[in-house]
């Protein structure tokens, strides 16, 4: 067990999930930008993904998947400790957007924060809330990676649009028997990368004006080929490092949720990690790069088709902007 987690066991007690109802498929695509279906599915493996209703914001989103994780956990809102929002795609700069779901959940003994770290984010917040739970400071923590990409992404550029979606999931974390529940971890962070992946308009740095929104500055930019290499590298270095500082060797696991940004980055982790490909959850067919929400909705629909049992050993990986990574190893118990 990690020195991090070595108070009292953290472990998932329900997940949930949240997916807006329209879909952009690469045909639709097709008549947006100089693409193809053929293209994106051979490069990306993103077959359609998912588009937010202009008035849903991602606090909707993430209160939709913090309800149904609650309810799959058997745990009240008023119950809550703790908040986290992992998101690069919050309602506003602030408040945060953890507060607006604190406040329509009714989790009136919650403190609440967002959390950024790009596309890892989910697990960044994962890791941070079971600290909380970890040191008895709370019991229970919602830990959830929304996003609605669509507002972000410049729909005249190819090289982006179509890799992301709109969704959320979420999780409850609690107190779990001895043995179970997270039993390793890996974080890390290299800000040399920054520039990679970003939206440079609407903060401090660059303050909304006529000339950032004439320059698409309010739009996410991504140099794919770089952050490519990156996360080919990284997800199986993270993985294998959580793995270490649970004990545990890459033989020993059941089952990979990686974050699905590329099916080609997928395998490679599963090539690296020496896994065969049942083994390894991958839904970026149907919903593409969700950002945050990746991973939690992965895990949910990996649990949902009882894939994940009790006792499995499960790995969660992502990367992304900042630059970031994080894994995080588990026993599930239920
Ligand atoms: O969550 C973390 C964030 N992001 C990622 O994980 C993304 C990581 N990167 C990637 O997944 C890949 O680099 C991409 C999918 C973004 C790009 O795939 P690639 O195989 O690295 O393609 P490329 O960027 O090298 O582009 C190859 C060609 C270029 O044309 P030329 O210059 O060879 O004539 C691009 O202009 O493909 C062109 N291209 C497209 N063609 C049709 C780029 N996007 C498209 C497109 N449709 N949508």
């Amino acid at each position: 067990m990690s020195s991090a987690l070595r108070t009292r066991p953290v472990g998932i007690l329900g997940t949930g999930i949240c997916l807006p109802e329209k879909v952009l498929t690469n045909k639709d695509l097709e008549k947006m930008v100089d693409t193809s279906d053929e293209w994106i599915r051979t490069r990306t493996g993103i077959v359609e993904r998912r588009i937010a209703d202009p008035d849903t914001p991602t606090s909707v989103l993430a209160e939709k998947a913090a309800r149904m994780a609650l309810k799959n956990a058997r745990i009240k809102a008023e119950d809550i400790g703790l908040i986290i929002v992992a998101t690069v795609t919050p309602d506003m700069i602030f408040p945060a957007t953890a507060c607006l779901v604190q406040n329509r959940l009714g989790a009136i003994s919650a403190a609440a924060f967002d959390l950024e770290a790009g596309c890892s984010g989910f697990i960044y917040g994962l890791v941070s809330g079971a600290q909380f739970v970890a040191s008895g400071v709370y019991d229970y923590v919602l830990v959830i990676g929304a996003e609605t990409l669509s507002r972000i992404v410049n729909w005249e550029d190819r090289n982006t649009c179509v890799l992301f979606g709109d969704g959320a999931g979420a999780v409850v974390i609690g107190p779990v028997p001895n043995g179970y529940g997270l039993l390793g971890i890996d974080l890390g962070s290299d800000g040399s990368g920054a520039d990679l992946l970003d939206v440079p308009g609407g903060g401090s740095l660059n303050p909304a004006t006529k000339y950032t929104v004439e320059n698409k500055m309010h739009f996410l930019r991504m140099n794919g080929n770089e952050v490519f290499k990156f996360a080919v590298r990284i997800i199986g270095d993270s993985s294998i490092r959580a793995l270490m500082s649970a004990g545990l060797k890459k033989e020993e696991i059941d089952f990979l949720i990686p974050h699905q940004a590329n099916i080609r980055i997928i395998q490679a982790a599963v090539k690296r990690l020496k896994l065969s490909n049942d083994k390894v959850y991958v839904n970026l067919d149907r919903y593409g790069n969700t950002s945050a929400a990746s991973v939690p909705i992965a895990l949910h629909e990996a649990y949902e088709e009882g894939l994940i049992k009790k006792d499995s050993i499960i790995v969660l990986v992502a990367f992304g902007a900042g630059l970031t990574w994080g894994a995080a190893v588990i026993r599930w118990y239920e």
